[in-house]
């Protein structure tokens, strides 16, 4: 019984834990003992005074024991829940134009190019590990309208060690790149990379791609990602379109679209009925500030949607976004929440607590995997950041007195991915990368 259990805790981790419950934005836990077993999920969680004897008992040496030091903590695995992995190489450009004219100049031909294999390995290559470093543990990806690359993307996670969701593109409609279309093909692939049904949005859908794909997410109970509500230009556009449907949301309603497992990216101009649909559904938001100001897309009310209990996640959305680093998405978000206060100050300013928690445990609840991950809780899945705010020529510096929760702050608000030294998924240690 004794060498069962001993054979069963493969790290154990003391000192200063940060993580996010439902009911506390953040909680710290200090002097505390975290084990997490070969499966890759967290055995236990205790006070450091309580768990000597009990390790003992296992047969776990206490100089196997990783201690973090006094500026440094825990912190679950951060959650980006829309990111394109395919315009990961135009990061940090062609932010000059609105959405619907930046996808006909920029983006569908850079998407094109993607039937070259060599062209998406290194492309997601590089996406996979510079969104790994930045401490994204699950990524909800795009990728391209092409089946084989979409399938490398998928391996790339898969070697190395990021949790994922990949969306092939399904788009048949309005393209200004004629040979960029096609329909939908999806397969599973593995234990913690997942297909997910991706209509781009709806002007690139016909209503029977929409139907079909509402029709492969119902039977297959997988994952639905698209667009929603992003400008409103585009909000025109759908009228058009579909003019049977009420409303942008009543497109994706009437197609099957809209499920627990459904997650759209942006929605900055989705009505308090259209909120509510979501909320009766189960789906989810995405909200992705980077890009809403970079393409001048629009302003979503965080506060508002949270009030109607719709579960929202942060996202990157390379490359409307520029950053592809979640940490840069939590700045976004408070940026966009203070604007908001500016314009209106009965606006309730997110406080970066809440932030974090839409980073963390937020993301989880939007993709429908906090029954996995998201926060330090026995039975999940051990996804997590081993942060050092004080390391070498790093990004921070720190003035004496300063606890816990200033050193978290300090970090959401300054660090970089030179303070996260460790990254692990599923109990497995990621970062460093082996090679380096
Ligand atoms: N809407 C449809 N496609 C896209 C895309 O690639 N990026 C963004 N930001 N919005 C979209
Ligand atoms: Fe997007």
């Amino acid at each position: 019984n004794r060498n069962d259990t001993t054979a069963r805790i493969a790290h154990v981790f003391r000192g200063t834990f940060v993580h996010s419950t439902p009911r506390a934005a953040v909680e710290i836990l200090q002097n505390c003992v975290l084990g997490v077993d070969d499966k890759g999920k967290i055995a236990f969680i205790e006070k450091h005074q309580d768990v000597v004897s009990l390790l003992e008992i296992w047969g776990f040496e206490t100089s196997d024991i990783k201690q973090l030091g006094q500026y440094e903590f825990l912190m679950p695995g951060m959650v980006d829940t829309h990111i394109h992995a395919s315009q990961y190489s135009y990061a940090g450009t062609a932010l000059d134009l609105p959405l619907l004219e930046w996808l006909n100049t920029y983006t569908f031909p850079v998407e094109a190019k993607y039937k070259d294999l060599d062209f998406a390995n290194d492309v997601y290559t590089k996406v996979v590990r510079r969104t790994l470093k930045n401490g994204t543990t699950t990524a909800c990806y795009f990728a391209t309208i092409h089946t084989d690359a979409s399938l490398l993307l998928g391996e790339l996670a898969d070697r190395f060690g990021q949790r994922a969701l990949v969306g092939k593109v399904c788009m048949d409609c309005n393209s200004a790149v004629p040979q960029y279309k096609e329909s939908p093909i999806l397969e599973d692939c593995y234990p913690n990379v997942k297909p997910v049904v991706t209509p781009r949005f709806a002007p690139s859908c016909s209503s029977s791609l929409l139907s079909e794909l509402g029709e492969i997410a119902n039977n297959n109970k997988l994952h639905v990602q698209s667009h929603i509500s992003e400008n409103k230009e585009e909000v025109e556009l759908v009228k058009t379109l579909f003019p049977g449907c009420k409303s942008y949301t009543d497109v994706y309603l009437k197609h099957n679209l809209l499920t627990d497992r459904t997650i759209m990216a942006h929605g900055c101009h989705l009505t308090d009925e259209e909120l509510e649909i979501f909320r009766e559904t189960g789906s989810a938001v995405s909200h992705c500030p980077n890009s809403n100001i970079s393409i001048c897309s629009g302003m979503l009310n965080v506060r508002n949607v949270l009030n109607h209990k719709v579960k929202l996640g942060l996202g990157t959305d390379v490359a409307g976004g520029y950053s592809p680093s979640m940490l840069d998405a939590m700045r976004r978000t408070l940026d966009t929440s203070k604007a908001l206060t500016i314009q209106d100050p009965q606006h309730k300013t997110l406080s970066f607590e809440e932030v974090f928690r839409l980073a963390t445990l937020g993301g989880s609840e939007a993709l429908s995997l906090d029954d996995q991950i998201g926060n330090f809780v026995v039975g999940k899945d051990f996804d997590a950041l081993r942060v050092n705010v004080c390391v070498p020529d790093g990004p921070i510096d720190l003035f004496p007195g300063e606890g816990p929760k200033v050193i978290l702050e300090k970090f959401l608000n300054l660090g970089d991915d030179r303070n996260i030294t460790e990254v692990y998924m599923a109990g497995r240690r990621v970062v460093p990368f082996p090679d380096t």
